[in-house]
């Protein structure tokens, strides 16, 4: 007997009540705890959205200065932490592999491990929040034969992360569109790593495992690991004149072009209206504007073709990519971001908590009779 309708990838299933971020697909519209994402991008920074998602409100500057300096004090590593940043960084491990276990493996240090309470899930999720950006950086530069930099405690999260990644003060134009960046990938509704940090901790697992989960998930190119195909469709594209006949092929070939389309969106996705403007700034600042105007013929292509609007994924590409950032270091900064909203998540999980443990519609046989083994044909 079938339970009920099945809606398979759980479309339009509502499961919780939140107050985290809220999506009007419809008129491309998303909110953070009430704040509209323009507002936040062009005005706010990202030290205070991690203070409004954990906290549902805006800080006062005391608190804002607080959680500032409790960002900037997590962003070290003890001695086991730097031995296992060099043991990979030195393989041929993906990035985003590294950081799923690296999550992991901040746990075994960290003194508040097994304790669920709010404050200690707060102290976890500065803790989390600040060594995945130092590690995140941290293996490039070794993989790359460089020593690790340590950070600047008077300079911001985003500031602290290109200069840790690149070893130079970042400009003003850089600092903010990385700052802007972490203000757009912090939070998004019950997304696919959301809902599998939501899922782990509902069973009252620890915030480390419920971020690991999240990680191993936002990895697929479905979700998160879209931003790194992006660039590579671009550089294997790389001229403009090839775009559209490329799009078209692809299309032709029944392809996904990666960056497009939406589960909830059926307009602009509101933060690329942001990516899509520093895209522009950033590839005109290195003289490369072949990377915005190849994403805008594709843009145009794709949308006349299917429909389809670009998402988050598809302008941030070439934007990291003239901010000289690796390929392979867009998916793992998703999840810089995404870890506050993951944190956030987790304490409105914890505060109401209730297993969450769907059904399935049983669709395989019935009443087989066993044979055994030395039976069998
Ligand atoms: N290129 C070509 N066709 C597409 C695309 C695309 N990027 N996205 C959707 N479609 C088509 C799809 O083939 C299907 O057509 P048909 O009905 O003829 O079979 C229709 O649109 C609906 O697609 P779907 O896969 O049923 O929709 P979904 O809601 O399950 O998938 C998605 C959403 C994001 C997985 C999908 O749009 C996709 O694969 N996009 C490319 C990957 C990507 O950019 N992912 C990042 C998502 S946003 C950031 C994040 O959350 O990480």
């Amino acid at each position: 007997m079938q339970l009920a309708e099945v809606r398979e990838g759980l479309e339009g299933v509502v499961v919780a009540n939140s107050s985290m971020s809220w999506i009007d697909g419809e008129n491309g519209v998303l909110i953070y705890q009430g704040y509209n994402i323009h507002d936040l991008a062009e005005k706010s920074t990202f030290e205070e959205v991690i203070f409004l998602l954990w906290n549902g409100r805006l800080p006062t500057q005391a608190e804002f200065d607080d959680y500032f300096k409790r960002l900037s004090d997590e962003r070290q590593l003890n001695d086991q932490e730097w031995d296992f940043v060099r043991r990979y960084a030195n393989s041929q491990v993906h990035p985003m592999a590294f950081l799923r276990t690296a999550v992991s493996f901040l746990a075994h240090s960290d003194p508040d491990v097994e304790d669920n309470s709010h404050e200690a899930n707060v102290r976890k999720g500065f803790r989390l929040t600040g060594k995945m950006a130092v590690m995140v950086a941290a293996f490039d530069r070794i993989r790359n034969g460089k020593e690790p930099l340590q950070a600047k405690p008077e300079w911001n999260h985003a500031k602290n992360f290109l200069w840790m990644l690149k070893g130079r003060e970042p400009d003003e134009l850089e600092a903010r569109a990385m700052d802007v960046a972490l203000i757009l990938h912090a939070d998004h509704g019950f997304n696919a790593s959301t809902f599998a940090a939501r899922v782990t901790a509902a069973t009252l697992s620890d915030l480390h495992s419920a971020i690991t989960s999240a990680v191993g998930t936002l990895k697929g190119p479905l979700h998160g690991g879209a931003n790194t195909r992006v660039m590579q469709m671009l550089l294997e594209i790389g001229e403009v004149e090839r775009a559209e006949q490329w799009v078209l092929d692809a299309l032709a070939r029944k392809e996904r072009i990666m960056g497009f389309g939406h589960r909830v969106y059926r307009t602009m996705d509101p933060r690329a209206v942001h990516l899509r403007e520093l895209s522009k700034k950033l590839c005109e600042r290195i003289g490369e504007t072949k990377w915005y105007e190849m994403s805008e013929k594709i843009f145009e292509v794709v949308h006349r073709e299917k429909g389809l609007w670009p998402n988050v994924d598809f302008f941030s590409a070439s934007t990291y990519y003239a901010m000289g950032i690796p390929l392979d270091l867009y998916t793992p900064i998703f999840a810089m971001s995404r870890v506050v909203g993951w944190v956030g998540h987790c304490l409105e999980q914890y505060a109401h908590n209730r297993l969450i443990r769907p059904r399935a519609n049983y669709v395989g046989p019935k009443g087989l009779q066993y044979v055994p083994i030395d039976q069998r044909t």
